[in-house]
């Protein structure tokens, strides 16, 4: 099982969309990385094979004024975590950053280039590397300038700011590559499925200045804002951050063969998808961003069936909600429970159910009741996926509540999970 700390965050949220396998997500305040009481009792609890830290105090400028809280979520939480991996035998995956070189080498930089931050942001980063070292075959990734659906970033500044005025002035002196985060988490991914080690660099191919891609953000929109030119000293920001600090993302392509996009079809893809999002989502009065909805809802666990997916959408002492995802032609094992009933509602496809003697059909929109010790089964007789929500209550919730005694997949075991 993978456990993604900081599963709130803007990375956090997709890596617990992109991961392979059971994921399970964690962030403050179950679990604080600045706690050694905490990160034991969650690591303790859920046993995690690979620890995914994507927890950082993120604020760059911020650091400069609370450089104490930045060296103990960035530095110091790291080293938690590494010895709990350690202790544990998990892998830890550290996130870091460019802004732990000053930017000043003039090329992309490589992995094992000399470091030399010049901000309380990178040296608490630079901390953290150096901390997570400490756990046996960790794995470093460093990415830069992200942007993604589930956080404050650039991209999201320029549209808010380009709906309001028609004309902007951008820093053009300090170049990056601009890095979706679904694109990272892929990144992360296969770094993970390959057991690399050490440290990495991922980020989104090419380059360009934060001007040039508010530029193209604009054209992508199609906002019409004039974008003025701005140097770093202008714009007078407390924390100093290096002028060209483009990651060479060469090692990460020969040892796993992933190669991360070109940023600006990133942005494509990044902008299409939160078009489609605003799409669906209806807009709530209060909620920034073009209708997309702000609510911090994240999946609490996910994992991989033979015949589907599931996700655990919220969890308390005696009830539990699932959404589960069920692949066409695919069947459950038929199984009861001792201490729990079941409420079944199809939200897509249609659902063949097997509830004691009784065979039928349940439609979209229609819903079913499973009683506590009756058996029961879960079939997708269609074409297309099978979407429930289960909502389960009871005295007890445990995985191990379940006697199986039909499964395609032979997993007829008392005790086993779903
Ligand atoms: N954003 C970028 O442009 C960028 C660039 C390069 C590298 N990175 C690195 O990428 C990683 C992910 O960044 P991100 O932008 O996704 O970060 P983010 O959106 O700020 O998410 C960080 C998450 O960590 C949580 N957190 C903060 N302190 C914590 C603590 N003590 N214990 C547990 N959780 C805590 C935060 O919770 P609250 O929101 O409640 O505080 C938040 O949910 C970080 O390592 C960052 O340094 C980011």
């Amino acid at each position: 099982m993978i456990l993604v700390v900081g599963a709130e965050g803007m990375l956090g949220r997709d890596l617990m969309e992109v991961l392979p396998g059971e994921v399970r997500g964690v962030d403050l305040p179950e679990i604080d990385i600045t706690s050694f009481e905490s990160v034991l009792e969650v690591v303790g609890r859920y046993r995690p094979q690979v620890i995914v830290n994507a927890v950082a105090y993120t604020d760059v400028d911020g650091c400069e004024t609370q450089a104490e809280l930045a060296m103990q979520v960035n530095g110091e939480g790291v080293a938690i975590l590494a010895m709990a991996a350690k202790e544990s035998g998990a892998k830890l995956v550290q996130v870091s950053t460019d802004y732990v070189f000053d930017g000043s080498k003039g090329a992309p930089y490589l992995e094992d280039d000399p470091y030399a931050p010049l901000s309380v942001y990178g040296e608490s980063k630079l901390a953290g590397e150096m901390n997570a070292r400490f756990a046996p075959g960790a794995l470093v990734v460093r990415t830069q300038w992200l942007y993604g659906l589930h956080g404050k970033n650039f991209v999201e500044t320029m549209l808010r700011l380009g709906r309001e005025k028609d004309e902007l002035a951008v820093v053009n002196d300090q170049v990056g590559s601009p890095t979706w985060t679904v694109d990272l988490a892929r990144a992360i991914r296969v770094l993970i499925e390959r057991d690399c080690s050490g440290i990495y660099h991922a980020a989104n191919s090419g380059f360009c200045t934060w001007n040039e891609f508010a530029r193209t953000i604009f054209a992508e929109a199609g906002l019409s804002v004039r974008v003025n030119p701005l140097n770093t000293e202008q714009l007078g920001r407390p924390a100093r951050r290096p002028l060209y600090s483009t990651l060479e993302c060469g090692k990460l392509v020969q040892d796993t063969g992933f190669q991360l996009q070109p940023w600006q079809e990133a942005l494509g893809q990044y902008l299409q998808l939160r078009r489609e999002k605003a799409a669906q989502t209806p807009k709530v009065s209060g909620c920034g961003g073009a209708g997309i909805s702000r609510q911090r809802r994240r999946p609490v666990e996910r994992g991989e069936r033979p015949w589907g997916t599931y996700t655990v959408l919220e969890e308390n002492r005696n009830y539990k909600i699932k959404r589960i995802e069920v692949l066409p032609g695919k069947r459950l094992s038929l199984q009861k429970h001792h201490h729990r009933s079941e409420h079944w509602i199809v939200v897509s496809g249609t659902a063949k159910v097997t509830c004691g003697e009784r065979e039928y059909m349940v439609n979209i929109n229609e819903s079913t009741f499973i009683p506590i010790g009756e058996s029961h089964r879960l079939e997708n007789p269609g074409m297309i996926p099978l979407v429930i929500i289960e909502v389960q209550s009871g005295e007890y919730l445990g995985e191990d509540d379940i006697i199986r005694f039909q499964d395609d997949f032979h997993r007829c075991v008392e005790g086993s999970a779903t």
